[in-house]
């Protein structure tokens, strides 16, 4: 007997097929639990499917140079509390719990030599969909992802000693509750918060030896706890400070804002690199910030930047002495239109963010950096 192929037949077979898969969806007979694991030719062809789509997804991505030791620091304090409870860490074991997940996350003592930085970038960046691989919690903010690319590729080979010293500083080996130097004017639970900040931003507020993260000492208090209820409430964007900022109600956030605000600010002996900037990069700086930019229609800096009308406006940042790399970062972010936001003041600042050309904010970044905190 023949059977002859007509679209009728085709059709009714295909609905057929599609009425019996939803039957045995049904029926509940498919195990959905992890425990058993997948079988082997599930998990091969799942890994297949992923490693193909990271590979096509990352072919028009170039990775920036990735040599600056400030992009370990940034990647390793954000990898300690974002990534290391799911994949372990130098001297840190998986938890257990984690690992009778399906799939489990990966070790990186190993597994990470067989992706370029472009691929991390692309897995990082969107998180790998079906298997609890999170996406990065902004993923505009491509210059905080290549910074934890460029961490991952140190990853395998890292020593836990200098991964403890990279992702906590001086808060390595601390117990939760056994207070802070330097904190002792907030209650305990406030104290942990202040530990977690300090891995970063150090309890002084100064940072560390790098310009890895910006200075909060001498800050106004005002625009320090605005600006963190804009990350804490996802106004102002960030993969690395949103998250801490979320781990603290609004008293946490206030009392946070007024001990950075009462810290020293720091001289800008930190700025060193920016001190030694070409003094024609400095001297055309400082004109940008005295007179601004009139043909592109930027008004000077010092106009709301400078001391006298920091006094008329207290919410708004002070920039004297704040790392050069970290206010050019800044300005690149409003320039590119990439996500940055702010707080109540925000867009005060966004449309001359946006019009002020690359080698301008270079120069006026190098110019503030190099000032001492309260210059007139
Ligand atoms: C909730 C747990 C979880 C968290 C948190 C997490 N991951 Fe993952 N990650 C996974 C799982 C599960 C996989 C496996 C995905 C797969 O095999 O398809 C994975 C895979 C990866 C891979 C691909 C590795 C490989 O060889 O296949 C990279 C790279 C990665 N994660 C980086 C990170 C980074 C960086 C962070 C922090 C920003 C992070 N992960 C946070 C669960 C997590
Ligand atoms: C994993 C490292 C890390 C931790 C932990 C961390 N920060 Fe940050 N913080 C950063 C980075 C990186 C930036 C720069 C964000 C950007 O580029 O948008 C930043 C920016 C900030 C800013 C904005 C500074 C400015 O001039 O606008 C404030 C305020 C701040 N952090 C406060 C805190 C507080 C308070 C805590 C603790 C609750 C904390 N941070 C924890 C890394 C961290
Ligand atoms: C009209 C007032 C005004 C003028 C003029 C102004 N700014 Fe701002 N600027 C602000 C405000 C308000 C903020 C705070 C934005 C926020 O909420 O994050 C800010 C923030 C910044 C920041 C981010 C600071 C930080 O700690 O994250 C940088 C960098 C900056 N301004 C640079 C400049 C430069 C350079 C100029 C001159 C070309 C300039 N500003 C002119 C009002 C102004």
């Amino acid at each position: 007997m023949t059977l002859r192929l007509t679209w009728k037949r085709v059709l009714l077979g295909l609905a057929t097929l599609l009425l019996g898969g939803m039957l045995v969806g049904w029926s509940g007979v498919i195990n959905i639990g992890a425990s058993g694991g997948h079988w082997a030719v599930t998990e091969w062809f799942l890994h297949w499917v992923m490693r193909n789509s990271v590979r096509t997804h990352a072919l028009g991505i170039a990775a920036p140079p990735l040599d600056d030791p400030a992009l370990l620091h940034r990647g390793a304090g954000h990898y300690a509390t974002g990534c290391a409870p799911c994949h372990g860490a130098p001297g840190e074991r998986q938890n257990p719990i984690v690992q009778a997940s399906l799939p489990p996350p990966p070790d990186f003592g190993r597994a990470l030599d067989a992706w370029t930085p472009e691929q991390l970038f692309r897995i990082v960046q969107h998180g790998v969909r079906y298997s609890g691989m999170p996406a990065w919690v902004e993923p505009g903010r491509h210059d905080e992802i290549w910074a934890m690319v460029a961490f991952l590729q140190a990853l395998p080979r890292m020593e836990a000693e200098r991964y403890r010293d990279l992702a906590f500083g001086a808060a390595a080996g601390r117990q939760p509750g056994s207070g802070v130097a330097g904190g002792e004017s907030l209650a305990a639970p406030l104290q942990d918060m202040l530990a977690d900040c300090a891995r970063c931003h150090g309890v002084d507020g100064r940072g560390r030896e790098n310009e890895a993260f910006p200075i909060l000492a001498g800050q106004s208090e005002a625009y320090l706890h605005d600006t963190l209820r804009a990350f804490s409430e996802g106004r102002r964007r960030s993969g690395m400070m949103q998250p801490p900022a979320a781990r603290a109600d609004e008293a946490a956030l206030r009392a946070l804002a007024a001990h950075f605000a009462a810290q020293a600010p720091a001289v800008p002996a930190t700025a060193a690199p920016s001190r030694e900037a070409a003094p024609g990069l400095l001297a055309e700086g400082g004109r940008i910030a005295r007179e601004g930019l009139p043909a592109e229609g930027v008004p000077a800096c010092l106009s709301c930047h400078g001391a006298a009308a920091l006094a008329r406006n207290p919410a708004w940042p002070r920039l004297d002495g704040q790392h050069a790399a970290y206010l050019e970062n800044q300005l690149r972010l409003w320039r590119q239109a990439a996500p940055r936001g702010g707080g109540p003041h925000g867009p005060v600042m966004e449309t001359i963010g946006r019009r002020l050309p690359a080698e301008a904010a270079r120069a006026v970044s190098a110019w503030f950096a190099a000032r001492a905190p309260g210059s007139p």
